[in-house]
C-alpha cells in the first residue's frame, strides 16, 4: 500500500462526522424501509438505558430471548446506542462474509477504539488487508513451531508451582499462566515489578468497553488510564527491540517487511502489540478455563484425555504431536463451543444494507452472537449438554452450517491467532492432565459474568491434587 493511500487513516479527520453519527443515529427511523424490504423489529426499552441492564444481567440467556421474540433480525437500545442483532448462521454469514461491503469494524472502534486504537481488529477494507498481510508474516508455520517449543517451557515451569488444594481458584492462576506466555513469547520478557501495574492496565482495558458511563471516570475512565500504561510500555521498549534480533513476536512486528518493502511504523508496532497481547491472552484464559470445567464436571473425559497425553510422554507439542491427542481435541472444541470466549462481534454499516430482507441503514451498530449460533437446537443435537463427540467425523455436527460453530469469528477478520491460541490452550491441558487430577461438586454450575468476555465469577473454584 502507498504512503498516499495510507494517510488519510492516520489522522482521524472524520472523528467529528462520527461523532455526530452517533448522535444522529437514534433519530434514525428503523420503522421505515424502501419497498421490497422490511423494517427491523425490536424496541428501545426504558428512557436512557435502554435493554442495558437486562442484557449485563443476563447475557447470552438475555440474547436467547430476543431471538425467541423477534428471529435473526432486531434491533434492541443498550450503552447509548441502538445495536441491530444479527443472530443465527444465516444472518451471521451476512455480516462476516461481507460481500458489499457494508459492515466495518467501526462497530468495535465505538466500544473500545479509545482502549485498542487501531490494533488489526479496529482497521477496514484495504487498510486492513494490507496490516494482515504484513502481519502474517508473524505468524508462519516455522514462526509457530518455534513459538510452540518456548510455549511448553512457560507452561511447565508455571504449572510446576502450584499448589493443589480444594478450591484452588484455576482462573487467576490460568490468566496470570497465559499473560507469562504472552511475555515471554510475544516480548522476550518478564514484565518484572512492572507486571502488577500491566496485568491490571490489560484488564481495564478490556472491561471498559462495556462501560454504562463513557466519562473519564469509573470502569471508562480506568481504561483509559490502562491504554497510557500500556503505550509507555511498548513506546519505551520499542528501540531495543527495534535493534534486537529475538525471534519473539515484538520484534517480528519491527522487522516485518513484504516482498514490495512495506513495513510497520513504530506507532503501528505500538498499536498492534497492546492490541495482541489482550487478543491473545483474556481468549486463551476463557477458553482454558472452559475447558477445566468441563473437564472437572466430567471425569471419565479427564481420563481419557490424561491418558492419551500419558501415552505421549515427555515429547514436546508441535503440530505433528499434537494429532496424536484427539480426545483433547474433541473436548477443547466442545469447551469453545459451550463457553464462545468471544461471545458476540460488533460491526458497523457504511452504507444503506439488506439483512435476510431487512433494511438497515447506514451508521447502524450489527452485533453478531457466536455464543448463540453455537447453542441453537436447529444445529446442535440436545445443545447444552457437554458431547464432545458431536465433534467427531461420523457426526460434526459443527458442519450443519459454515457460521454454526464460530469460536475463532469468520470472513477476513478470522481470528490470526487461531492455531496459536488452540496449541497454546492444547499446551496447556496437556501439562495438567499430567500432573494434576481436578473435580467440581456435581452440583455446581459456574457462572459467567457476561458484562465484557465471560469470565467464572467466582474465579472457578476446583479441588485439585498432584497425581
Ligand atoms: C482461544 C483463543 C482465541 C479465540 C477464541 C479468539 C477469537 C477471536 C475472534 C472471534 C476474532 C474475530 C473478531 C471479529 O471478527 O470481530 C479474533 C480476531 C483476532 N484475534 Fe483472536 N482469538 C484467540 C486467540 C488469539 C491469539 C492467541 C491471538 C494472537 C496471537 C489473537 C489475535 C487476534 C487478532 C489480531 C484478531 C483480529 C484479526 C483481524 O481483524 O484481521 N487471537 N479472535
Amino acid at each position: 500500500m502507498s504512503t498516499a493511500l495510507r494517510a488519510p487513516y492516520d489522522v482521524d479527520k472524520n472523528a467529528f462526522d462520527r461523532w455526530l453519527m452517533d448522535r444522529a443515529w437514534p433519530r434514525k427511523d428503523l420503522a421505515k424501509a424502501p419497498a421490497g424490504l422490511k423494517p427491523v423489529p425490536g424496541d428501545p426499552g426504558l428512557p436512557l438505558l435502554g435493554h442495558s441492564l437486562e442484557m449485563l444481567r443476563l447475557g447470552l440467556n438475555y440474547a436467547m430471548k430476543r431471538y425467541d421474540q423477534y428471529g435473526p433480525v432486531s434491533w434492541v437500545r443498550a450503552f447509548g446506542v441502538n445495536v441491530v442483532s444479527a443472530s443465527g448462521p444465516e444472518a451471521t454469514q451476512v455480516v462476516l462474509a461481507n460481500r458489499d461491503k457494508a459492515y466495518s469494524q467501526k462497530g468495535w472502534e465505538y466500544f473500545i477504539g479509545p482502549f485498542f486504537n487501531r490494533g488489526l481488529m479496529l482497521l477496514d477494507f484495504d487498510e486492513h488487508i494490507y496490516h494482515r498481510r504484513l502481519m502474517q508474516l508473524a505468524f508462519t508455520a516455522d514462526r509457530l513451531s518455534g513459538y510452540m517449543v518456548q510455549v511448553g517451557d512457560v507452561v511447565r515451569d508455571s504449572v510446576s508451582s502450584w499448589s493443589p488444594k480444594d478450591g484452588f481458584l484455576v482462573y487467576p492462576a490460568l490468566k496470570q499462566l497465559t499473560l507469562d506466555v504472552a511475555t515471554k513469547i510475544f516480548m522476550a520478557t518478564t514484565l518484572g515489578g512492572e507486571a502488577t501495574k500491566l496485568t491490571k492496565a490489560f484488564v481495564d482495558t478490556v472491561r471498559a468497553g462495556t462501560a454504562l458511563v463513557r466519562l473519564p471516570i469509573g470502569r471508562w475512565g480506568a481504561g483509559l488510564a490502562g491504554r497510557k500504561v500500556l503505550e509507555d510500555y511498548f513506546r519505551r521498549s520499542l528501540p531495543a527491540k527495534r535493534a534486537s534480533d529475538s525471534d519473539d513476536l515484538f520484534a517480528a512486528l519491527c522487522h516485518a517487511r513484504t516482498d514490495d518493502g512495506e513495513t510497520f511504523t513504530d506507532d503501528d508496532v505500538v498499536n498492534h502489540m497492546i492490541f495482541l497481547m489482550m487478543a491473545a491472552h483474556d481468549t486463551s484464559t476463557i477458553a482454558t478455563s472452559a475447558l477445566v470445567y468441563y473437564l472437572g464436571k466430567n471425569p471419565e473425559w479427564q481420563a481419557q484425555v490424561r491418558a492419551e497425553s500419558l501415552a505421549l510422554g515427555d515429547e514436546p507439542l508441535t503440530v505433528s504431536t499434537l494429532e496424536k491427542l484427539p480426545t483433547l481435541d474433541l473436548v477443547l472444541k466442545e469447551s469453545m463451543r459451550l463457553v464462545a470466549p468471544v461471545p458476540w462481534m460488533v460491526r458497523r454499516t457504511v452504507k444503506d444494507t439488506e439483512l435476510l430482507g431487512h433494511h438497515v441503514p447506514e451508521g447502524v451498530f450489527v452485533t453478531t452472537l457466536s455464543w448463540l449460533n453455537h447453542l441453537l437446537p436447529e444445529y446442535w443435537t440436545d445443545p447444552l449438554r457437554f458431547d464432545p463427540e458431536r465433534f467427531s467425523e461420523d457426526r460434526r455436527e459443527d458442519k450443519s452450517h459454515r457460521f454454526a460453530y464460530m469460536p475463532f469469528g469468520g470472513g477476513v477478520h478470522k481470528c490470526i491467532g487461531m492455531h496459536f491460541g488452540t496449541q497454546e490452550v492444547k499446551t496447556i491441558a496437556h501439562e495438567l492432565v499430567r500432573r494434576f487430577e481436578w473435580t467440581v461438586p456435581a452440583d455446581y454450575d459456574v457462572r459467567w459474568d457476561p458484562t465484557a468476555l465471560p469470565l467464572p465469577k467466582d474465579g472457578l473454584p476446583i479441588s485439585l491434587t498432584r497425581r
